[in-house]
This record gives structure tokens, sequence and C-alpha cells, in this order.
């Protein structure tokens, strides 16, 4: 699939119940998603993640987010994010898409 980030902006609204992106974004239930893709698990600062999530010891790269937003509880047995996680596989790439646009800052 062509990644298209316009769409994956709309995939995101099942994830703003829970987190922020994009400029100022701050922890809520979960994490702020700035600079997902490159970073390690588990290290968004002053976020309290679960012990399951700390000791992942994951990079989110395309491949390990892919397989993670599929079935959370599949890749991170124990994790705190209680979502059933994205099964249509272009809506995942879109999602990759838009998540690439937010850099670290
Ligand atoms: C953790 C993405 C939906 C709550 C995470 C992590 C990612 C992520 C990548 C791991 C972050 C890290 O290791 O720094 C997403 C995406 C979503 C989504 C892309 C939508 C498609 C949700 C929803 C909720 C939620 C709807 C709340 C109902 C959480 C929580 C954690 C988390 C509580 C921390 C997990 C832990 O510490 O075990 N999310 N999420 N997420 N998410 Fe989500």
């Amino acid at each position: 699939f062509a990644q298209d980030a316009a769409a994956g902006e709309k995939v995101f609204l099942k994830c703003r119940a829970c987190h922020q992106i994009g400029e100022g974004a701050r922890n809520l239930v979960g994490p702020e998603l700035n600079g997902l893709i490159g970073r390690k698990s588990g290290t968004a600062p002053n976020y309290s993640y679960s012990a399951a999530n700390k000791a992942s010891d994951l990079t989110w790269d395309e491949a390990t987010f892919k397989d993670y937003i599929r079935d959370p509880k599949a890749k991170i047995p124990g994790t705190k994010m209680i979502f059933v996680g994205i099964k249509n596989d272009k809506d995942i790439d879109d999602l990759v898409a838009y998540l690439k646009r937010f850099g670290a800052d």
C-alpha cells in the first residue's frame, strides 16, 4: 500500500482518547507519541509505564510498531494499553505515515 498520512490522521482518532502527538503533546492515559518511529519502548519522559512495557526492550521501527498495533497484548503481554488494535493493513500503513510526520521535538 502507498502510505497516506492524511488517512492516517483519521485512523489516529482512535488513539487520541489516550495519546497526544505534535507540538506541546503531553502524556495522558498513554505516553505522548512524538518521535515514536525510531524511539526505544518505554522511554517517553515522565510517563509511568507498566513493568511489561518497560521490560519490552523494543525499538519502535515500522516492523515492531506494526506488529504491536495489530495486537498490542500479543506483542507486549501485560501491557496496560487496553486497546484491541488496528487490524486493517492499509490503516496501519497510513497510521505509520502519520506518526512519521512528528519527530522527537
Ligand atoms: C502505549 C500507540 C491507542 C493507552 C502505547 C505505545 C504505543 C502506542 C506505540 C508504546 C509507547 C512506548 O513504548 O513509549 C498507540 C496507537 C493507538 C493507541 C498508535 C491507536 C491506534 C491507545 C488507546 C489507549 C492507549 C485507545 C487507551 C484506551 C496506552 C497506554 C500505554 C500505551 C496506557 C502504556 C502501556 C504500558 O505502559 O504498558 N500506545 N496506542 N493507547 N497506550 Fe497506546
